[in-house]
């Protein structure tokens, strides 16, 4: 079953299959990516891509509630995306200033809270604010937290991480697993269990690499702007399948002593 006849997204939701019990992922993560080759397939500006790119957000968050997802992390531009060009770079942080204009109240109304992870430093003081305000707006939200990576790299969220454990003379028996995950920005989050990539890279372009070490991978071949509802429940059909073993044999998995 598949969503791609225009206005079927009212029929496909009620058409799919409810997810076994108990195997809804708690948290997904996603590398919203394939704007670029989704606007040139169809002779537009890249900008346009990264347009429709916001618009499937909604539809994905959306989704996300609906299906029973608790935290949803989403890379939207990451510490190597300064390198594109200038105007490029621009774009992305209107539409991101546009969308956290448009969508707050809906957003709050819905029970999302909005969290940044990622570096502020380098943000444009304005967009910094707006962040802030809305990460503040939304804070007691509890339906789905929404924790958007801006200006996100995991080299440097490791980093930022032993600095500061260094900064605050921790003793190193205490550097533990769990203290350093305690350091990401991440925090009090649960790692992800999921991480959807779109747009058929397999690579993890610097994303969640401490707290991404055991989830499962999901990528599809189709671009950002047209992954629906439909390929949504799918990548969650394909996580419930999965057996995750977490170093030990499938024996032990299922028969715990
Ligand atoms: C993802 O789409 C959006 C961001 C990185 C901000 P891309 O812009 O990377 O699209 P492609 O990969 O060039 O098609
Ligand atoms: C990863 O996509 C970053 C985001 C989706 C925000 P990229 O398109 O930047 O990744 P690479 O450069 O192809 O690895
Ligand atoms: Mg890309």
């Amino acid at each position: 079953m598949t969503a791609t006849v225009n206005g079927a997204a009212a029929l496909v939701k009620n058409e799919l299959s409810p997810l076994p019990p108990g195997r809804v992922p708690k948290h997904v993560a996603i590398i919203m990516d394939g704007n670029g080759r989704w606007a040139k397939q169809r002779g537009l500006p890249r900008t346009e891509g990264h347009r429709q790119g916001v618009e499937n957000l909604r539809r994905i968050l959306n989704a996300s509630a609906r299906e029973g997802v608790k935290i949803l992390t989403i890379y939207a531009f990451s510490t190597e995306n300064w390198s594109r060009p200038k105007v490029e770079v621009q774009m992305l942080m209107r539409l991101l200033e546009m969308f956290i204009d448009r969508e707050l109240s809906s957003l709050h109304e819905n029970g999302v809270q909005i969290r940044h992870i990622g570096e502020m430093d380098g943000v444009h003081p304005r967009m910094q604010k707006k962040i802030r305000e809305a990460c503040e707006f939304t804070k007691n939200n509890t339906r789905l937290i929404l924790n958007v990576a801006f200006n996100y790299g995991g080299r440097k969220e490791i980093l930022q991480a032993v600095k500061r454990i260094v900064r605050e003379g921790i003793p190193e028996d205490q550097v533990t697993e769990d203290l350093i995950s305690r350091y990401m920005y991440t925090g009090d989050l649960p790692d992800p269990d999921l991480i959807i990539r779109t747009s058929g890279e397999l690579r993890v372009s610097n994303f969640l690499i401490w707290q991404g070490s055991y989830a499962e991978y999901y990528v599809t071949p189709t671009f950002w702007p047209d992954f629906d509802d439909a390929e949504f429940h799918k990548a969650l059909e394909v996580y419930a399948s999965r057996h995750r073993r977490f170093g030990q044999t499938d024996e032990q998995v299922h028969n715990p002593a």
